[in-house]
């Protein structure tokens, strides 16, 4: 089976760090014109250019300029077929007790994993709707589904909420022939924060993480890419509301 895009348009969100970048990089693999967005100007910008993609700096958590980014890629390519949500990430934060966690660090993870994701889903509904054709990959987390290794109470909340809204959205959108999927990923070195992490557990830590995979291996960005690169394509057209855990297997 050949999994292709060509064709296709895509936005992937969250592109100025690893897995966002692996998932951009696949699509553009297979055929498709991808535009990367990202609070982050540099690093979106730098890495749309090193590899001729189109970059928007975008903060997905405000409503109208996740619209107006979804408004200019379609008023340039004609449509937008695949719509990638991994902006997001625990936003600098660290675990702490809970009487720590002031409103705006709460609120910060929120508007990144999930009020974006929904603001691009909603602005993207309609064009898709009129090609009769959309894919809309979530990247949630295991921590979408159970407590969180990084124990920040905000991020297993906002996960799990995406969770809920891919399901909510494979229910509205399916009869248009656009399916919602979400990628609950294990922990991936894929950024300064979870290199932090990695760190922070110490020779026995890490040697105790890899022991509970079934595969014995820490998972890549592109381990990751490459389900949402099946769930993104027309092959996939039958698999929808569904959370897909690529975790290596978790004891
Ligand atoms: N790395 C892991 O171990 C792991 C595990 C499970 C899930 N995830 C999820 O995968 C996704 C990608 O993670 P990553 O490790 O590549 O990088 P990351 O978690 O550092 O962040 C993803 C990107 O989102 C961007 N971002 C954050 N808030 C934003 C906003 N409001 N508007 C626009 N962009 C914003 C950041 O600038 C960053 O480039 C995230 O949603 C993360 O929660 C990562």
């Amino acid at each position: 089976m050949h999994i292709r895009h060509d064709g296709r348009v895509a936005l992937v969100t969250g592109a100025a760090q690893g897995i966002g970048q692996a998932i951009a990089k696949g699509l553009q693999e297979g055929g498709a014109r991808v535009h990367v967005a990202d609070r982050d100007a540099r690093g979106v910008t730098g890495f749309a250019t090193a590899h001729d993609l189109t970059a928007h700096v975008l903060d997905v958590s405000e409503r109208k300029a996740a619209a107006d980014v979804v408004h200019a890629i379609v008023a340039r390519e004609g449509g937008l077929d695949i719509l990638v949500n991994a902006a997001g990430g625990v936003r600098g934060q660290v675990g702490r007790p809970i009487e720590e966690v002031s409103e705006d660090d709460w609120r910060a993870i929120f508007q990144a994993n999930v009020d974006g994701a929904f603001w691009l889903a909603q602005a993207v509904a309609t064009p898709m709707r009129q090609a009769g054709f959309g894919r809309i990959v979530n990247i949630a987390s295991g921590a979408g589904l159970r407590p969180s290794l990084t124990g920040i109470q905000a991020y297993t909340a906002a996960k799990h909420a995406l969770v809920g809204l891919t399901k909510q959205l494979s229910q509205d959108l399916g009869r248009f022939g656009i399916t919602c999927n979400a990628i609950a990923p294990g922990f991936v070195r894929s950024n300064p924060a979870t290199e932090r992490q990695w760190e922070s557990y110490g020779a026995e830590g890490q040697a105790r993480l890899v022991g509970s995979i079934h595969t014995r291996r820490l998972g890549t960005a592109d381990d990751i890419a490459a389900a949402v690169l099946f769930l993104a394509s027309a092959k996939a057209g039958w698999i929808s509301g569904q959370i897909v855990s690529v975790d290596g297997g978790r004891s």
